[in-house]
């Protein structure tokens, strides 16, 4: 709250863009007569401080205490300061030491003070034709001919706080780079996930969702070790709980990254992935994951009723508070081929065709979207993102509920790959791909891109 509407008073005064993230020091003047804060002002809800250096004293009528937001200590390490001052100062203004009714009657006299001329209307180049104006009244030109006007008007923001960081784990010591995805890697559960993960906080982004790289040993058929309490994804919980408790930990309900079959669900000797079966499984494994710490299970498994079967799980486990991010509209899409080399989680044969949805329909989101929404799913989510923009607006029109889009690794890989080959600017495309996935409707968006993007919404790079 207090970081809320300290970000509030921050772009009443400076008129910045609504970017959610200030990593900088502002001067602020307040009602024109007092400079009175130097700030670092984060819009993160949670652990974070709000004003730094603060300094009262010197500055007249000032009083931090009559405002809502007080002086902390931030709890952020120390950053580099970037002083943006909100007016330019041309030195003291001579008054001539006339009354306002002098000044008045100077004016009716006909006296009128000088003030600096209209300036002249910029040159055209020679050659622009000359009176062809057109006759039109409405010019949606006018709205976003400044950088001010089109920052008021801007519709839709982007903030480190909506982003989700999924991260891949293994048992291993060192970080292993991923072929298909380039800057991500399986981490390290003890060492370069922690790292990872403190890295991403301290750009804002506090919400992560872990996906586990399984040694093939431990596969089955039935996929057991989904909710084996010490496997790699409830100990990866603990540890990280321990360390950041305030973190938000997502987690993936599916069979496929423990499957012998590299399916989601468990596969009859025909070849029919078995529903009710899989969704007893898929219980347990949410079950495991909250006893772990889970503030979030997020079943990707797209089993009929698995939503009101975990919701039921966990309460009788005594889980009433733990949600459940339901992958609502998962397609069967071909965006997640660097994701499957990432876990090494390709099925074994066939495809997911007859559990995930397919490309060419748009109605049938709604199907789901009634099914999770009557099962008590707390979060809908479309996937992949930027291809499925439609069905993400279609979610957002028709529940209350809030959106998640997941930008898929296909989607990531493709801007890096652009990038590399210096087709596309990355950046610049990475933050409109996002900012399109949050005008189409999407709350949190889950993208490998969440560390690199949060880094230049707060100006590091
Ligand atoms: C599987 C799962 C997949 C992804 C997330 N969870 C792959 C699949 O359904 O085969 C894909 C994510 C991505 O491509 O980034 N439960």
């Amino acid at each position: 709250m207090k970081a809320h509407l300290c970000h509030i008073t921050y772009q009443l005064l400076l008129h910045r863009r609504p970017c959610s993230v200030v990593n900088s020091s502002a001067i602020i003047t307040i009602l024109g007569e007092f400079i009175v804060m130097a700030s670092t002002i984060v819009n993160m809800p949670l652990n974070v401080g709000t004003i730094k250096g603060l300094d009262c004293l010197s500055h007249g009528k000032f009083n931090a205490n009559a405002l809502p937001i007080r002086p902390s200590v931030s709890s952020l390490p120390h950053r580099r300061m970037l002083v943006v001052k909100a007016s330019t100062n041309d030195g003291p203004i001579k008054k001539l030491g006339m009354s306002d009714a002098e000044c008045e009657a100077a004016v009716v006299a006909g006296n009128i003070p000088e003030a600096p001329p209209v300036p002249p209307i910029p040159a055209s180049p020679a050659g622009t034709p000359v009176g062809t104006s057109v006759d039109i009244r409405s010019r949606p030109r006018r709205n976003r001919r400044s950088p001010v006007l089109r920052s008021a008007f801007q519709e839709t923001s982007l903030s480190p706080a909506n982003f989700v960081y999924p991260l891949f784990i293994h048992e291993g010591e060192e970080d292993t780079p991923i072929g298909a995805m380039p800057g991500c890697y399986r981490l390290g559960w003890r060492h370069g996930l922690v790292e990872e993960v403190a890295k991403a906080r301290d750009v804002g982004v506090n919400s992560i969702v872990l996906f586990p790289k399984v040694p093939d040993a431990l596969k089955s058929p039935t996929g057991d070790e989904a909710y084996n309490d010490n496997g790699l994804v409830p100990r990866t919980i603990r540890l990280l709980k321990d360390k950041y408790p305030d973190l938000i930990i997502y987690t993936d309900v599916a069979l496929d990254p423990y499957s012998s079959d590299g399916h989601d669900g468990i596969v009859r000797e025909d070849g029919v992935i078995l529903n009710d079966e899989t969704v007893h499984q898929l219980c347990k494994q949410a079950v495991s994951q909250a006893r772990a710490g889970a503030d979030v299970v997020s079943p990707s498994d797209m089993m009929d009723g698995r939503v009101g079967a975990i919701r039921s799980a966990l309460d009788a486990e005594g889980f009433q508070h733990v949600s459940i991010m339901s992958y609502t509209a998962k397609y069967a899409s071909s965006f997640y081929g660097p994701f499957r080399e990432a876990l090494d989680s390709n099925p074994r044969f066939g495809d997911k065709k007859t559990y995930q949805m397919n490309p060419a329909n748009y109605r049938e989101a709604l199907i789901e979207l009634r099914a999770d929404e009557s099962e008590g799913a707390d979060i809908l989510l479309v996937k992949p993102g930027l291809p499925y923009l439609d069905v993400v607006r279609l979610l957002r029109d028709n529940s209350p509920l809030p959106i998640a889009a997941y930008q898929v690794s296909g989607e990531y890989s493709m801007i890096k790959a652009g990038g590399v080959l210096k087709m596309i600017d990355e950046q610049k495309v990475m933050l409109e791909s996002l900012m399109c996935l949050r005008r189409a409707g999407a709350d949190i968006i889950l993208t490998y891109f969440a560390l690199q993007a949060a880094r230049c919404l707060c100006g590091e790079k």
